[in-house]
């Protein structure tokens, strides 16, 4: 039986978008000429799991519970975990790797970033204002130069606990020094590659402009797109995701809930939308989709963790997620089959 964490599904998709950008008209699947892969592994798993709550994003994440959704991610066959020093100021990191310890290496792929070195101090205080709620113990300096991609990336591999990383992806470069992330580490993640140090260049981001920019380059394997290809909005269907097919890249869709918009099959007046109140007009945009969801006998969130994996460029989906009931869940949600016809009615 092909496990859901694992099954190449490209028959659906959905995605996330910024504030400042209007939710974009009707999702159309693109045509599969101009495609063009790398060697390698094939398509990443379809369903991830995303760790930045094991950095302990906004709230506590318990060890118990990061123990126990981890455990149900891989006891539900997901084989694919995303982390990043910037989550938790290295905790998320630390945690997966100790959790994954466990698991043979080579039966799963995992992910880090680049782009912030983490330096001691001020050690005062916590790290809510970037987030997490961990101690302050480390802050976060931008470092895209050559060297500084390099030393984050043995760093990370400590923290981790591992000799390697399957995707390594630049992160948020348009909040950092932008023209340098261009410069020097897209072509010192590109040498990586080359000397056998990663599989995988990514760009991990929230922003269409900075990744179209990143696939244009020609050094890139697959990006993080965050927000920008949901249920509820899809921004990067005009330019990006074609271009993603067009240079034989890899999207893997993150943040499909919008924020939590799109988590819960009602959604209440004070739901989020990008880290922040959800505008009215999203309000009433999610409403009618989860009562459109409702008359085929679905929820919004069955929808929003599905919807992305529609568009031909889309791979795989990650999802964070601190609590083994999220995962048995989310992988239940994963599984359900949605009526063609509702989907029909939401590209309408
Ligand atoms: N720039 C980048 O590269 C970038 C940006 C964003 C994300 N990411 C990656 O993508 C991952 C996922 O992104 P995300 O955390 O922004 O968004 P997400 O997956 O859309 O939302 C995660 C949140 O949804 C809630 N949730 C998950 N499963 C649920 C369930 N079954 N029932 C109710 N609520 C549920 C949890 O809320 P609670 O917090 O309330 O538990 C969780 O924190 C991250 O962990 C990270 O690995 C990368």
């Amino acid at each position: 039986m092909t496990h859901p964490a694992s099954q190449d599904d490209s028959s659906s998709q959905p995605s996330q978008g910024e504030p400042s950008q209007a939710p974009s008209g009707p999702v159309r699947s693109p045509t599969a000429h101009g495609r063009r892969r790398r060697p390698g592994p094939t398509r990443l798993p379809a369903l991830g799991f995303g760790a930045a709550q094991l950095g302990n994003l906004y709230r506590v994440t318990t060890d118990e519970e990061a123990r126990g959704a981890v455990g149900a991610a891989w006891d539900g066959g997901v084989r694919l975990f995303d982390t990043a020093p910037h989550y938790g100021i290295g905790t998320s990191e630390r945690r997966l790797g100790a959790l994954l310890a466990s698991y043979p290496r080579e039966e799963y792929l995992l992910s880090t970033k680049v782009g912030r070195l983490l330096v001691p101090g001020p050690g005062d205080g916590d790290d809510m204002a970037h987030g997490f709620a961990v101690p302050d113990s480390h802050r976060r300096v931008w470092d895209m130069s050559g060297a500084g991609i390099r030393r984050s990336h043995v760093e990370s591999l400590e923290r981790l606990g591992l000799d390697r990383v399957d995707v390594l992806y630049l992160h948020d470069p348009e909040e950092g020094p932008t023209e340098q992330a261009f410069a020097e580490a897209l072509p010192t993640l590109a040498a990586m590659r080359e000397e056998g140090l990663i599989s995988h260049v990514g760009v991990g981001s929230k922003d269409v402009d900075v990744l179209l920019r990143a696939v244009r380059t020609g050094l890139v394997d697959v990006i993080m797109l965050s927000g920008r290809y949901t249920l509820l909005e899809q921004p990067a269907a005009a330019e990006l995701l074609p271009a993603c097919l067009e240079h034989g890249v890899e999207v893997v869709a993150v943040s499909v809930f919008n924020s939590g918009i799109l988590s819960r099959p009602e959604v209440p007046d004070d739901a989020k939308y990008e880290y922040g109140t959800a505008p009215v007009d999203l309000l009433q945009r999610a409403r009618h989709l989860a009562a459109l969801a409702a008359e085929h006998g679905v929820q919004l969130p069955d929808l929003a963790v599905r919807y992305p994996l529609r568009h031909e460029a889309v791979s795989s989906v990650v999802l964070g997620m601190r609590t083994a009931d999220q995962v048995r869940q989310n992988l239940e949600r994963f599984a359900r089959t949605i009526p063609e016809e509702l989907w029909e009615q939401i590209d309408a």
